[in-house]
């Protein structure tokens, strides 16, 4: 279930909560308005600060008793020393929220001073992130075991144009990024092709989008031959699922936000080892972020045009199954050999990209978890980011940095291009080890014509498999913050 976020002018002498959160700078002071939560804790906020107990370090959190009724605990939260408060705001959202959910208070309020609605927005996206959970394929405990999650907060700011604006654009984003964070935890039995294209009719019933989705056998009559062979060992149908949201000028060039969607990733043939494998229930997250990023431009009802794009299947081993040394056609005309069956993503994309030119797009971003390699080059801080238009790069980049979800630029030179050169085809599906995340692009590159390209691989930064404070191990809601960020930009 999503967080119910509201905002509200602070009145901290009148403020009846199970739980206050402070959320402070490094080396924080008291602030005058806060006397009366002071009062309520008896003094232990004055004191702590004195004491140097708590020192605002990021993440540094001090939980105080507070009355009887009125504020009844308070937890302070430390940001540091925030070059970029926004980020920190959205980070002491997290940890609080978080906090909130091991308490089991089921309510909270935030504060941290004066807030512009970037900011606001930044705390309430924070807020939904840490509240987050996924719980529904476990059994509920005994009553008495039970904690009430966090189900409402409510962001103390005193300008009300702040509130309205950050809280609407909080309760858009943050529900993309659940939504999406809840298609990557499903797992593969349950979060289908079927599944994914579901959600999208969903997504375009609630908020006046269209759909159109194209199973196996439509996909036969586009010829989309490189797609079908990664689904052809698998007994479920594939689909290529468009969602449209048309609220820009009439006939305006749309921007084609594009998601791998391979509800499980087995490798195929060149099966991947047993240990981990379970991971690749992820490998859908790409489709995720474009669903995620849809359902919040929906709700924030941007005067743009922009049409989601998802390449789904399952990549099994099976008699019918692609093999190594095949070769197959796109729908754009190539050649394609395959080396590797575990490159699959790549080959999906390859004709949701060439199907994306007609139509005519101002700009197309993929994104996609789609190298290892890209996980050994970047880790799990920075998304790889590559293309063919180095002004979109830029722009891709900025809103991954506005959003909070870092995106580094890879290298798309010709030079790359000999790494996937074939002997039979025009060109082969692997470029084996060296550059795995640039000759995955390179190919990607193939298919991506006529049309400004931006290409995300998200591999090491859609889910994490560490705890990290702000998430659990999980998806992580990347890159919906990104899309919605590019598009605002767009919109503005
Ligand atoms: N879905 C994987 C990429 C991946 C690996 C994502 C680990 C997240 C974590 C992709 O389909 C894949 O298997 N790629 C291969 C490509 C290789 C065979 C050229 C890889 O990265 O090993
Ligand atoms: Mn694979
Ligand atoms: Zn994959």
């Amino acid at each position: 279930m999503t967080l119910t976020l509201h905002a509200a002018a602070p009145d901290f002498g009148a403020l009846d909560t199970p739980l206050l959160v402070l959320a402070l700078p490094s080396a924080p002071t008291m602030r005058d308005e806060w006397q009366a939560v002071d009062t309520a804790a008896n003094g232990a906020i004055a004191r702590a600060l004195a004491r140097r107990d708590f020192r605002g370090g990021r993440d540094e959190t001090l939980h105080l008793a507070g009355g009887e009724q009125g504020i009844q605990r308070i937890l302070l939260v430390g940001m540091g020393s925030p070059a970029d408060r926004p980020a920190a705001l959205r980070r002491a959202g997290a940890i609080a929220a978080r906090q909130a959910n091991r308490l089991g208070v089921g309510r909270l309020a935030f504060a941290a001073g004066d807030l512009s609605g970037e900011e606001l927005e930044a705390a309430g996206l924070g807020l939904t992130m840490g509240a987050w959970d996924f719980k529904e394929l476990k059994t509920a405990p005994p009553a008495e075991e039970q904690r009430a999650p966090l189900e409402e907060a409510t962001i103390l700011a005193a300008d009300a144009a702040a509130r309205d604006a950050g809280l609407r654009a909080a309760i858009a984003i943050g529900a993309g990024q659940s939504l999406a964070r809840r298609l990557g935890m499903l797992p593969g039995n349950v979060c289908t092709p079927d599944y994914l294209a579901d959600t999208a009719r969903d997504i375009a019933k609630r908020l006046g989008m269209e759909t159109t989705v194209l199973d196996r056998a439509a996909m036969q009559r586009e010829k989309m031959g490189s797609f079908l062979a990664v689904a052809q060992g698998t007994t479920q149908d594939p689909k290529l699922i468009m969602l449209t949201y048309r609220r820009g000028p009439k006939d305006g060039q749309p921007i084609v936000l594009v998601g791998k969607g391979l509800c499980f990733d087995s490798g195929g043939i060149s099966i991947k080892p047993a240990q981990g494998m379970e991971w690749m229930k992820f490998d859908m997250c790409g489709a995720a972020g474009v669903l995620g990023a849809m359902e919040a431009i929906g709700r924030l009802e941007l005067p743009v045009n922009v049409v989601g794009l998802i390449g789904s299947t399952t990549n099994m081993p099976s008699g019918e199954a692609m093999k190594p040394g095949d070769v197959v056609q796109a729908s754009n005309g190539k050649y394609i050999e395959i080396i590797n069956t575990d490159a699959e993503g790549r080959l999906v994309l390859a004709d949701v990209l060439s199907f994306a030119k007609r139509l005519s797009p101002a700009a197309v971003i993929d994104a996609a978890t789609l190298t290892g390699a890209c996980v050994i080059a970047l880790g799990h801080t920075a998304t790889g980011v590559l293309g063919t238009d180095d002004a979109l790069i830029e722009e891709v980049i900025g809103a991954g940095k506005r959003a909070g979800e870092p995106g580094w630029a890879l290298p798309l030179w010709d030079e790359y291009k000999d790494l996937i050169k074939s002997d039979v085809a025009d060109i082969k599906n692997s470029g084996g080890r060296p550059a795995g995340t640039i000759t995955a692009a390179m190919f990607l590159r193939e298919f991506a014509e006529g049309y400004p390209w931006v290409h995300l691989d998200v591999a090491g930064t859609a889910y994490t498999e560490s705890d990290l404070g702000t998430v659990p191990r999980g998806p992580t809601g990347v890159p919906v913050g990104t899309f919605v960020e590019f598009v605002r930009g767009r919109a503005r």
